[in-house]
């Protein structure tokens, strides 16, 4: 897909440097054992920068993220190795590590600095805990799913797959993550509001005509979610636009 096309799934570049922050808010919402020892698919990562926050900071053992754009996806690799360049250099990366402690400078005018391979004790911390992949995740299965997830991340995705592709799409990928998801796993769900569909659909005719179709809403989902198999919902909050929720 190329850089220069219309975002119409949601695929926008440079999507982070509006929201620069080391930490994402929506992930301080969610409980902090969430992630730990935990293997998480992250759908949607566009440039990766939640993946890497939650395999650097959050504990998990392996996080991937998928995206169904190819150039966001290598502008994901590439953040992971920003992440890594500016961490603080330890020994055994732990509990103490800090990152964001290099400035930013430092990679513009060195480069960043190399991944290391992976001795077998560290590969489940950051960098090596993290990988990227590009796959429109609704409508393909990868090699990975087939190990399954504790923990799906989808922030601000379900419009993209609802306006694209129709209820049935949307239908498709919630049953996905629910096969996906190993016996007591967590789809973290920050879904965008109706109200903002209107302005998204404006940008292809494809999306408009898709849109004079759907049936569902996105405050039905909770109740979709429960039919499909998934337990009751706990909301966690709003930063921003949107609910969070976790089931
Ligand atoms: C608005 S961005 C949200 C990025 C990120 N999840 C966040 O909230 O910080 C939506 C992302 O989902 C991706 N996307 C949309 N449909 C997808 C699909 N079917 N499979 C994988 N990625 C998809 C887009 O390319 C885009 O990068």
């Amino acid at each position: 897909m190329s850089a220069n096309s219309t975002p119409i799934h949601g695929n926008y570049h440079g999507y982070y440097a509006k929201r620069p922050a080391v930490k994402d808010p929506r992930l301080s919402l969610l409980p902090p054992e969430l992630f730990r020892g935990a293997s998480v698919l992250d759908v949607g990562c566009n440039e990766g920068w939640v993946t890497c926050e939650i395999a650097q900071s959050w504990g998990a053992r392996r996080v991937l993220g998928v995206d169904i754009d190819d150039t966001l996806t290598r502008l994901a690799w590439k953040r992971k190795r920003t992440v890594w360049s500016t961490q603080e250099p330890t020994a055994a990366v732990d509990e103490k590590l800090r990152p964001g402690y290099f400035p930013a400078s430092f990679e513009h005018s060195f480069g960043p600095l190399p991944i290391p391979s992976a001795r077998p004790a560290d590969k489940h911390l950051f960098p090596h805990n993290v990988s990227f992949r590009t796959a429109d995740w609704t409508n393909t299965a990868i090699a990975q799913d087939a190990a399954g997830y504790d923990v799906v991340i989808a922030f601000s995705l379900t419009k993209w797959i609802h306006l694209n592709g129709g209820d049935d799409a949307l239908l498709r990928f919630f049953r996905r993550v629910y096969d996906v998801l190993t016996p007591g796993g967590s789809l973290v769900l920050e879904p965008q509001a109706w109200e903002t569909y209107a302005k998204a659909k404006r940008m292809d005719n494809r999306l408009r005509e898709t849109a004079k179709c759907l049936k569902l809403r996105p405050n039905d989902f909770e109740s979709l979610l429960q039919e499909i198999g998934f337990g009751a919902a706990q909301h966690l909050g709003t930063t921003g636009e949107g609910g969070r929720w976790i089931l």
